[in-house]
């Protein structure tokens, strides 16, 4: 048994594998919000190691990483190839428009090829809700989802919680997240960023306001724990961090909106918006972003204001602290090979 070379969060969470007993990572649904805080506290030393000339970790070394995506992506499948590397490990990129399936090859038969080679951790994007967590189901490893359909994306809001939690604490606030009102404003409907971000920042203890059109708002959304609006300027007032979503076109089927210049008019992110906002409110996007469309380009360039960027860079740190834990029970770091498992 070997120990974990990077365990700055021990003593604040149950010991060892109880820290985080999950068997992959297929959503923010499900986990506890020790668990959420235990991710973001052992990204923190991965966030130091990135910023360093020499990157290098070996703490995966001779693992074998797949990510496999059905759908495009530049940020989530480079962090988490770079994540891979920087920790040692091996990273294969399957790329899904040369693969078996456009021959017909089921979802689960390419499930069950992966975890043929023997792959120690696979990161999967998919454009169907659901579709991560049957290829889970046929796997040994762990599985990361990297986001499906309209249904999570938790490294993201892993990440903007990060980014959030960094850019807070440098504004002296303690507290963090405690009380924190954070609108997301944008096609809600169809963007599985908005749900995990809902999820991960009310288990952290914030405040969570939806806003969008009535066509993009989906039923019940105060179900999941947040305040839905149809008016911009409401969903701002006295808001601590505003965070824009792009309209997901791709998963449109039908008129959603009059016009992209009339949802502009009524929901992009200007200055005079922004202002309606708490002193020093933070702006962020997940990206891709569409400027000009739901937000400016001179919010989203604004120095010590807009986040987006550094959420790019938290993105790497994130990756790598959840490959890392994912894959302790099956490196059999000290404490984590005995404890139990759940799966999510
Ligand atoms: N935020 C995000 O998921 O970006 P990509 O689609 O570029 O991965």
């Amino acid at each position: 048994m070997t120990s974990s070379p990077n365990t700055p969060a021990m003593g604040r969470y149950p010991a060892g594998g109880l820290a985080f007993p999950h068997r992959g990572l297929l959503g923010i649904a499900g986990l506890q919000n020790h668990e959420i805080l235990f991710l973001l506290d052992e990204a923190e030393q991965w966030v130091e190691l990135n910023r360093r000339s020499a990157k290098h970790s070996e703490t995966l070394a001779g693992l074998t990483i797949i990510n496999a995506f059905f759908e495009n992506s530049t940020r989530t499948l480079l962090s988490f190839e770079i994540a891979g590397k920087r920790l040692g490990a091996d990273v294969v990129n399957m790329q899904a428009a040369q693969s078996s399936i456009k021959k017909g090859e089921t979802l689960i038969d390419t499930g069950v090829t992966l975890n043929a080679m023997r792959a120690d951790a696979i990161v999967i994007r998919h454009a169907s809700s659901g579709a991560v967590a049957l290829i889970a189901d046929q796997v040994a490893c762990p599985v990361l989802n990297a986001g499906d359909g309209q249904h999570e994306h938790p490294t993201q809001a892993l990440l903007d919680a990060l980014t959030l939690r960094h850019a807070l604490r440098e504004r002296g606030r303690s507290d963090e997240f405690n009380g924190l009102i954070v609108t997301i404003c944008g096609d809600i409907l169809h963007s599985r960023v908005a749900r995990s971000n809902i999820l991960c920042l009310s288990s952290l203890g914030a405040r969570v306001r939806v806003c969008a059109p009535p066509a993009l708002m989906p039923e019940a959304i105060d179900a999941m724990g947040a305040e839905p609006y149809h008016d911009f300027e409401a969903a701002m007032d006295g808001a601590d961090a505003v965070m824009m979503l792009r309209l997901q076109n791709e998963r449109m089927q039908g008129q959603f909106i009059p016009s992209p210049r009339e949802y502009r008019h009524l929901y992009g992110l200007t200055a005079e918006r922004l202002n309606r906002c708490a002193p020093n409110a933070l702006v962020m996007h997940p990206g891709p972003m569409n400027r000009g469309v739901e937000i400016e380009s001179d919010i989203a360039d604004l120095m010590g204001t807009s986040l987006v960027t550094r959420q790019v860079e938290m993105g790497v740190a994130i990756r790598m602290a959840c490959l890392d834990v994912l894959t302790r029970r099956a490196r059999g770091v000290d404490g984590w090979a005995e404890a139990g498992e759940r799966s999510a």
